[in-house]
């Protein structure tokens, strides 16, 4: 993952978002010998290689088009999806809250359309890498073809078809971070593969799976400093005339549960000590043991 892949002149079969008059972008791959057709005419895509980025084109029926590499937050909404992708605006409150840092190791569930692999591959470089894991074989195929057009050089990458409910297997693990439908299913796997300290992280749509998965990395005993966010963010309309939030906004797309492994809390019979945090009784799911809860609701 090359640092001079985003520098200089636009290079054959690399992606460029190509913007229209209406600034509608285009994800194209400069295949040398194709043309590009747009609403008004065609530009050829060997006109577009050479140029700086930032250069204007004009095509046959006249219209202007600006060529510029994609920024990734233009790869995740523009590129052929297979599924739901997680939004920019939650993929950066992910590599923070997430705690994402410059070779860290990764492992990621599911795999999906790879918005947020490239986002994680990305946050890593280099010296890190990153595990996906996904249990449908053409997702896969097809994903990874999409990450390799944007990030052409990366060998830290690793797809692993397995179904993540059955165990991590990696060891020595950062970060944990899970786009599957049920996440606490992975949470006892996870204390397996993370380093002391590591850090889960889940990204949710309803209440219903944060609840559940919340009550469950509580009950393991073992990943504390459990947190819940939410990201919304709020586009402007902006023109001499104007100044006010766009009408349309992405509003609610999915919860942050993230939570650090720690090791088993000593126990201490001081009242002061007695955590609020930790689930009620009447929170907790009657599939668990007495045992279980007197753990949570004994003094
Ligand atoms: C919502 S999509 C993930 C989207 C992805 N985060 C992105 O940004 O494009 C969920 C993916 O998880 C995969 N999946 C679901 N359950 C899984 C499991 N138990 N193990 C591995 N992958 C799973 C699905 O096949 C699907 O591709």
């Amino acid at each position: 993952m090359s640092e001079s892949n985003h520098t200089g002149p636009l290079r054959a079969e690399e992606l460029v978002v190509l913007v229209d008059h209406r600034e509608r972008r285009y994800l194209v791959q400069l295949t040398p010998g194709k043309r590009y057709h747009t609403h008004n005419g065609y530009i050829d895509l060997d006109d577009v290689v050479g140029l700086e980025e930032g250069s204007w084109l004009v095509t046959s029926g006249g219209n202007r088009i600006l060529a510029l590499r994609p920024l990734l937050s233009d790869i995740v909404l523009e590129m052929p999806r297979s599924g739901q992708v997680v939004y920019p605006k939650d993929l950066g409150a992910i590599l923070i809250y997430g705690d994402i840092f410059p070779g860290a190791s990764v492992v990621e569930a599911g795999l999906g359309s790879g918005a947020l692999t490239m986002t994680l591959m990305r946050a890593v470089g280099e010296r890190g890498r990153v595990v996906s894991y996904e249990v449908r074989q053409q997702t896969a195929e097809k994903t990874l073809g999409n990450v390799h057009l944007s990030m052409p050089n990366i060998d830290n990458l690793t797809i692993r078809m397995a179904d993540v409910y059955e165990g991590v297997q990696e060891r020595e693990v950062d970060r944990i971070v899970l786009d599957v439908p049920e996440p606490w299913r992975v949470a006892p796997s996870a204390l397996e593969a993370l380093v002391p300290g590591g850090l889960f992280l889940a990204f949710l749509p309803t209440a219903l799976q944060v609840h559940e998965l919340v009550n469950a990395l509580r009950n393991t005993g073992r990943f504390r400093l459990v947190e819940t966010q939410e990201v919304l963010t709020r586009s402007w309309h902006v023109t001499r005339s104007s100044l006010r939030p766009d009408h349309r906004m992405v509003a609610h797309t999915g919860f942050l549960v993230r939570a650090r492994k720690t090791s088993a809390r000593p126990h201490v019979d001081l009242d002061s000590e007695r955590d609020e945090s930790l689930p009620e009784a009447e929170f907790l799911r009657p599939a668990h043991s007495q045992q279980e809860v007197n753990k949570w609701t004994e003094p």
